[in-house]
């Protein structure tokens, strides 16, 4: 096993994920190189169900080993909210700066302001085996938007020990701390061991 297909249609992912994962010579390809298209309905109510349902999909279109992630940000003073509904919090007329703007809205006044972003990769292979890993990192939502960089809530996502939000860190300085980055080294080493058993 050397080449895993992507449950996405995001290239940025590609990328992140081969720069990991190329460490043990394994390649990820996208679903358009295994000549698979799939939609998946994200019907889950927890990271681990909808990075299953995705990376299952794709698995079985293609006959590949697929891998897929999911993530999103949870905050404590909202019960866990926006969590796996991230993407869609507050309906699908809401770009980027709507949706944080909701969240700052809805955080007025709320007690107290820590959040973390939750991410979960899972690989399925063929044989039915599945491979998971989760990756989080704590912060705090900040009263204002802060920092041009990065995408989604990342303006409003502060690090008290760094006393920077998500937008305001080099994609460097972000993938070295946050959840994504923490969830695919964490997948990296199960990959490694999972592929020495073979
Ligand atoms: P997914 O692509 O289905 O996993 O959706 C994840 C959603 O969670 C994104 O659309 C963002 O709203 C949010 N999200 C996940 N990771 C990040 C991040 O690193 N920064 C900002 N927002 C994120």
């Amino acid at each position: 096993m050397n080449q895993l297909v992507l449950a996405s249609k995001n290239p940025k992912k590609l990328v992140e994920m081969n720069a990991i994962l190329s460490q043990l010579g394994v390649e990820v390809c996208s679903e358009s190189e295994a000549g698979v298209d799939v939609e998946v309905e994200e019907t889950g109510t927890t990271f681990e169900e909808n990075s299953l349902l995705k990376a299952r999909a794709v698995m079985e279109a293609s006959g590949m080993p697929a891998i897929a992630d999911d993530s999103g940000l949870c905050v404590d003073a909202l019960n866990g909210a926006p969590g796996v509904y991230s993407a869609r919090y507050g309906g699908e007329g809401l770009d980027d700066v709507g949706r944080y703007r909701l969240l700052l809205e809805n955080m007025r006044g709320q007690m107290p302001r820590t959040a973390k972003f939750v991410s979960v990769i899972t690989c399925c292979f063929p044989n039915g085996d599945v491979i998971t890993a989760r990756g989080e990192c704590p912060g705090t939502i900040a009263f204002s938007p802060m920092g041009e960089g990065g995408f989604g809530y990342d303006p409003v996502f502060f690090l008290p020990s760094l006393k920077k939000t998500f937008a305001q860190l080099s994609p460097e300085e972000k993938n070295a701390i946050s959840h994504r980055g923490k969830a695919l080294e964490a997948f990296r080493v199960k990959l490694e061991d999972y592929l020495k058993q073979e």
